[in-house]
């Protein structure tokens, strides 16, 4: 059968839901996709090699923050989700969506090692007239240069006996207005009938659908909107560093600058880039790039600040510290708020905390830190030395022990008013404090 009539009746299928989803990777982006899926009556096959992943997909249990028991429930209880560590049920799916992590190697260059695993088994087990689309954020010629050889191996033709496609996933774990299924989902393939697959596919769960013309080109909106970001932030970030300096305050000058109604965005600084996507995505474009006799100068200079913002805040903290309180850093006791890497989630890949609390512990403070999602520090590669440290509690005597804090990130609900009585000094990274100015402006930095 031409690709062309397995498309039209991929297309029917789809409009009668009648499709299996496959869903690879049940992490972030893989759990929130299956949803949308099973929640407009969709069904949906999900791997992982994680089986504790599963076994909580099977008992309706929760593994994220933010996907919590009532969703985890409604999932269950739809009866449509199966969540297995059995690759061979991949010949059972109809279309096959590629949810794993795409991180950076120690030469900050694309691990696509997940990627490409993934693609050696699902070309062990793939059929005719199945649908693969790459989801994991990538640099342009993912999906026809390293997908495509690869589940060729399983003697199918690319484009002719299977069909693929690349979407970004522009999820965002703790956002309050959008979830996967109100984000418009960018759709780019190879072909016209891949296209229409995959279009058809998204559809059915999904308010808009954006088709571009290529695989490449879907590629290249996801990496264009995490540089924007990366870029934007790391701007901010220079501002403040500067505004600092002169006595400005740059939220005060970002607030009144929104006003402007049109040529204005936004963008707020911090304690540096944290999370799977910000700090990592633009750096697959600077690898490719090379490919094409380009530097990514942007890129690199926005790195290179966002990377620098832990530094200044730890200096910003050694000043305030001893013009307020007369003390070192050194053996001082500091309290950093907010392990996450932004507030309200569980997350702390990459989280600027944890650089925040070695840079401190390497001049000698002693360091507790407070997250109300996050019980204990996770073990990280890169902060191994600190993994199993707990959170302090929240009461007045606890944090009248300490010397300083430090808010690194804002999660909503923590009530600052014991913090501020108790704590002779609290250094600001995210205007977490504005409303408390008036009655204890002489105890905040902002950093
Ligand atoms: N987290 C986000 O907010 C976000 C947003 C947009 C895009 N992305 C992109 O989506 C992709 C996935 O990110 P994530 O945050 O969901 O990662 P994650 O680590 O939360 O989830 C990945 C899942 O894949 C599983 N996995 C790893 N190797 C596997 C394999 N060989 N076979 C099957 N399962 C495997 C892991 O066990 C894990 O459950 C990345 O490319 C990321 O850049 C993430």
């Amino acid at each position: 059968m031409s690709l062309e009539r397995i498309a039209d009746d991929f297309v029917t299928r789809a409009e009668a839901k009648d499709l299996t989803v496959g869903v690879i990777g049940l992490g972030y982006v893989g759990l929130p996709l299956s949803e949308g899926f099973v929640r407009n009556g969709h069904r949906v096959l999900g791997f992982d090699v994680d089986e504790a992943k599963c076994d909580a997909i099977r008992e309706g249990r929760p593994y994220f923050k933010h996907i919590g028991a009532e969703r985890m429930e409604a999932i269950r209880d739809t009866g449509f989700m199966e969540a297995t560590t059995d690759f061979a049920r991949l010949s059972e799916v109809d279309a096959v969506l590629i949810c794993v992590p795409t991180p950076l190697n120690l030469y900050r260059e694309p691990d696509l090692s997940f990627v490409t695993r993934t693609c050696e088994t699902i070309a062990e087990h793939l059929r005719p007239g199945q649908l693969v689309v790459l989801e994991s954020t990538t640099y342009p010629g993912t999906t026809e240069e390293v997908m495509a050889p690869i589940l060729e191996r399983s003697g199918l033709k690319a484009g002719v006996d299977f069909a693929m496609a690349y979407s970004p996933e522009r999820e965002d774990p703790g956002n309050q207005h959008f979830e996967t299924t109100t984000i418009p989902k960018v759709v780019g393939a190879p072909s016209e009938a891949e296209r229409k697959m995959a279009v058809a596919l998204y559809s059915g769960i999904i308010s808009e659908v954006v088709p571009v013309s290529s695989a490449a080109t879907a590629e290249a909106v996801k990496l264009t909107e995490n540089i924007f970001r990366s870029v934007n932030i790391a701007l901010v970030n220079e501002l403040k560093v500067v505004f600092q300096d002169m006595g400005i305050d740059v939220w005060e000058v970002i607030d009144a600058a929104k006003t402007k109604p049109f040529g204005f965005m936004p963008f707020y600084p911090g304690p540096g880039l944290g999370g799977h996507c910000i700090p990592i995505d633009p750096f697959y474009l600077t690898w490719k790039a090379r490919e094409f006799g380009h530097s990514t100068r942007f890129i690199e200079l926005a790195g290179e600040i966002n990377t620098r913002m832990p530094e200044h805040v730890i200096e910003r903290l050694g000043r305030a510290m001893n013009d307020h309180l007369a003390k070192a850093i050194r053996s001082s006791k500091v309290l950093v708020i907010g392990l996450a890497y932004k507030k309200n989630v569980d997350d702390t890949r990459e989280s600027p905390s944890l650089e925040l609390i070695d840079l401190l512990i390497e001049r000698g403070a002693d360091v507790t830190y407070y997250d109300p999602f996050i019980p204990v520090v996770p073990l990280t590669r890169k902060h191994a030395e600190i993994a199993g440290m707990e959170s302090a509690s929240w009461t007045e005597d606890k944090l009248k022990q300490f010397d300083v804090a430090l808010i690194a990130t804002d999660h909503d609900g923590i009530d600052y008013k014991p913090l501020l009585s108790a704590v002779p000094l609290v250094v600001d990274t995210r205007n977490a404090l504005h409303t408390y100015a008036d009655e204890y402006g002489d105890k905040i930095v902002k950093a």
